[in-house]
């Protein structure tokens, strides 16, 4: 039995992929790298925007005619989108055996010994995948929490991942512990928004910590004390971020000084609109304080151009935050309708061309600033995650402890290597190993 799927989306999303590949292969499934050669292809898809819905669908498209010719495939669509009424009507189009939503991708094996269409209910009690660690790989990821209680207007995750859900602490220890001991060197801890972390269901009441629910700031510091040299975490809410973390992160020198802190908007009048609950002065009061406690933080951020209603002010403002806050990397979206939301009940949508102009004056500046930023590393030395070779001969590819992508003369094993930058572009750092390191270790 030959299983082959495709994944779209957030890193939640490639962990859960992660996590059904051990349950598949638990059960005598091996994978293969396409379609054709599949009896089981599964589409993890992710219904945050409407681009990764269209190559859901196009996919689905191809693996229903691949189906017609051969009749022995099985076909799921997991994920955001089979969640979603688009999903589901998608799923009965293209003639799909297996629907399972996030919350319910725990049932995957008996979804797929059934084999016909079906649903499953969202499971609120959600057990937590432990998969094992990824086999020789240096990065690892690990679900910490899942779902949103916040309720962003125009974002779907609320509805397809549901209300927060946090797993205990001792099992996310005891999965960064077998991390650790498998050589994996950097985990990032994963949720909507870890920076709630230990929130009862249902109530959104904070649980105690005797319980086994520490608050986040508390579980970074745990998981620092564990041995992975390298801990990071995605993603968090302004609102959420609080003092207590940026000490944890200020005290625990595990944890990379790597930030991402959503924005959406600079314009208070489009925040609130968006419903995100902070306004333009708390979130620069968040960065002050950040910037105080780690001054060599890197930060980055989400922004979206176009929301309904958004003035030429409005998107003024946003260009005004970006240059006071002087992002060094950035995730920038058009904003795309996502039905049963409340922005795509209340507002009315804006032509695209408009959108897309905002997004690409966006674009012009973010480039202009990690340009800035990031020729302010060349001639000094970073800690370089290297992954693999890179495309070019003799280059090796990588990451710094600061999320900056890093390209490093030679061909070297993946692991931690120290490097110093000799060059630098809007989204690279090229760097030389820097031997110093290796000379005085090999006199001790
Ligand atoms: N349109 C555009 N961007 C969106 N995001 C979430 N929902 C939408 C939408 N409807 C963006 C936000 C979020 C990131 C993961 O995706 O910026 O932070
Ligand atoms: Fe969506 Fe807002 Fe929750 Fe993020 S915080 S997942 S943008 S609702």
């Amino acid at each position: 039995m030959r299983a082959h799927i495709v994944t779209y989306g957030c890193q939640m999303n490639e962990y859960d992929t992660h996590a059904i590949r051990s349950e598949l292969a638990g059960i005598g499934y091996s994978f293969v790298d396409s379609y054709k050669e599949a009896d089981l292809v599964l589409v993890n898809t992710c219904a945050v925007r409407g681009k990764p819905v269209e190559k859901a669908q196009t996919l689905l498209g191809e693996l229903r005619k691949e189906k017609r010719q051969r009749g022995n495939l099985t076909i799921g669509l997991i994920g955001c989108l089979a969640q979603l009424p688009e999903g589901q009507r998608m799923g009965k189009r293209f003639n799909v055996d297996i629907m399972l939503g996030p919350g319910a991708i725990t049932q995957i094996v008996p979804a797929i010994e059934r084999g016909r269409f079906q649903s499953f209910e969202f499971d609120n009690e959600l057990r937590f995948y432990s998969p094992p660690p990824p086999t020789g790989s240096v990065s690892a990821h690990l679900t910490i929490m899942r779902g949103c209680n916040h309720r962003c207007t125009y974002c779907i995750v609320p509805t397809t991942r549901g209300p927060e859900v946090s797993r205990h602490a001792e099992d996310i220890l005891n999965e960064a512990r077998a991390l650790a001991d498998a050589g994996v060197v950097e985990v990032t801890l994963l949720g909507q928004n870890v920076n709630s972390y230990g929130l009862e269901p249902g109530t959104g009441v904070r649980r105690a910590r005797l319980e086994g629910y520490p608050s986040f700031a508390e579980l970074l510091r745990m998981v620092g004390r564990v041995g992975i040299p390298r801990v990071r975490f995605v993603t968090s809410h302004p609102i959420n971020f609080d003092d207590d973390i940026i000490e944890a992160i200020a005290d625990t020198p595990a944890v990379c000084r790597y930030i991402h802190l959503p924005v959406q908007s600079g314009s208070d009048r489009v925040l609130k609109r968006m419903a995100r609950e902070y306004t333009r002065d708390f979130y620069l009061n968040r960065i002050k304080k950040i910037r105080e406690f780690l001054p060599d933080a890197v930060i980055s951020t989400d922004i979206i151009a176009g929301f309904p209603g958004e003035t030429d002010e409005d998107f003024e403002e946003t260009l005004s935050l970006y240059r006071e806050v002087q992002y060094d990397m950035s995730y920038m979206f058009i904003y795309s309708e996502r039905e049963g939301t409340p922005a795509a009940n209340h507002f009315d949508d804006m032509p695209r061309e408009v959108k897309a102009r905002r997004l690409a004056r966006l674009a012009d500046l973010a480039k202009e600033i990690s340009l800035e930023r990031n020729q302010e590393w060349v001639n000094h030395k970073v800690e370089v995650l290297v992954q693999g070779p890179f495309d070019e001969e003799g280059m090796s590819l990588g990451h710094t402890r600061g999320n900056h992508v890093a390209v490093i003369a030679g061909n070297l094993d993946p692991g931690i290597h120290q490097a110093v930058v000799a060059h630098a572009t809007p989204n690279r750092l090229y760097c030389i190993e820097a031997l110093e390191d290796a000379m005085l270790d090999s006199t001790v």
